[in-house]
């Protein structure tokens, strides 16, 4: 079976793309790298030991789209493709809405001429509103409040909206947790760019000397012990539950969301600690201001996604720290 992967070149992506050729999944990717870098396909294939067709282009060019589709006539699509800066997406919203937006109705175009009607969705837990009680399931309520979050939301009904006009399609949305740690390797990773906006990637480049301090952005919620809990995941097994996804999607109809998430909250002081403990470093930290827009906490009720795609998250926190750090430590620039 063979799947064509967008934004593959990404932190996601390249984890995806590896989980798929361990399975001996056949793959075609593309991405224009806007928010990564062509090492990272190279590093993939020197993992896997495989090689695969790669296309550098615009997930918004309906031609290149064409051509890709029509020479590789993939069974099923994975559209990670799309920007996910929250903040940028407050300062651009309409780069956002058009990049996400309009990559997603190109590929759905594409998608139909070429009869592909199988079609894996990067959502994410920003679209369930900030009025919600834990653990959050694929009912709790739907509601973003940043332009990013918008784009998956609007995504998610374009999609179910096609799936529904015409029996033949079928869709897995993911609403993924917090994504963080790195393959096993420690040749592939997340490589963000500038200052990170995440807690992980801030986190290790604290701890490598990179920034002065961390700041903890309050310590004042009504948590465990006053900071942000959140629903952090590794990668690998979020790479994992794509694999899981085909299955499903190739064999069922319908539209279906999905939490990908351990069903484990952690606090920002436990997440820092557990990082200094395994790795045996030190985190210098500030306690700062509540971060705009932060919820107290988030965490999945992953049991639909146990159930139906029999995929559970296995790692542990502990490994995403220990696998983070060695991303870090043998790459203290990224890709770079
Ligand atoms: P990423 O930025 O590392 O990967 C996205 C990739 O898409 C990049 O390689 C980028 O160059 C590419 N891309 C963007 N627009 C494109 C276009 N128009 N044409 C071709 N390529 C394009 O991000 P990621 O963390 O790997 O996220 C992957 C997907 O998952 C995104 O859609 C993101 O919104 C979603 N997501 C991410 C998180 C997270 O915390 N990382 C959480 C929930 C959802
Ligand atoms: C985690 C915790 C912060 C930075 C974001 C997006 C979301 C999704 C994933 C794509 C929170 C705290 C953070 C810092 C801190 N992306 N924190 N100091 O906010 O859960 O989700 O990324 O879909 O849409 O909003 O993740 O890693 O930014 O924050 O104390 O410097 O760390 O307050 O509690 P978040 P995060």
């Amino acid at each position: 079976m063979t799947i064509f992967v967008t934004g593959g070149a990404g932190y996601i992506g390249s984890h995806t793309c590896l989980e798929l050729l361990k399975n001996n999944y056949e793959i075609v990717v593309a991405d224009n790298f806007v928010n990564s870098q062509p090492e990272a396909i190279t590093r993939v294939k020197e993992i896997a030991g495989k090689d695969f067709p790669f296309y550098e282009l615009d997930i918004c060019d309906e031609a290149a789209l064409d051509k890709v589709c029509g020479i590789h006539k993939p069974d099923c699509v994975i559209h990670f493709a799309g920007l996910k800066a929250v903040g940028e997406s407050v300062a651009m919203p309409m780069m956002y809405y058009e990049n996400n937006i309009g990559s997603t109705m190109k590929l759905l175009k594409a998608m139909e001429k070429h009869d592909i009607h199988h079609i894996i969705f990067s959502s994410s837990a920003t679209v369930y509103s900030g009025k919600n009680t834990m653990p959050l399931t694929e009912d709790s309520e739907l509601g973003c409040i940043n332009p990013y979050g918008w784009t998956k939301f609007m995504c998610e009904q374009i999609i179910s909206d096609a799936v529904l006009a015409n029996n033949n399609w079928s869709a897995v949305l993911l609403r993924y947790f917090n994504p963080i740690g790195a393959h096993e390797s420690g040749l592939i990773g997340e490589d963000p760019s500038g200052i990170p906006n995440n807690l992980l990637p801030l986190l290790s480049q604290t701890a490598a000397g990179k920034h002065k301090e961390l700041p903890i952005c309050g310590n004042d919620y009504d948590t465990v012990d006053g900071t942000g809990v959140r629903d952090y995941l590794h990668v690998v097994d979020l790479a994992a539950g794509h694999v899981a996804a085909i299955k499903y999607c190739t064999s069922t109809k319908g539209a279906y969301p999905f939490n990908l998430g351990t069903g484990r909250g952690t606090s920002v002081l436990e997440m820092v600690s557990t990082f200094e403990k395994v790795n045996n470093v030190c985190i210098p930290q500030r306690i700062v201001e509540r971060r705009p827009g932060d919820q107290a906490e988030s965490y999945a009720d992953p049991s639909k996604a146990e159930k139906l795609l029999e995929w559970r998250a296995v790692k542990t926190l502990e490994e995403a720290c220990i696998d983070l750090w060695r991303w870090q430590t043998n790459n203290p620039n990224g890709y770079n």
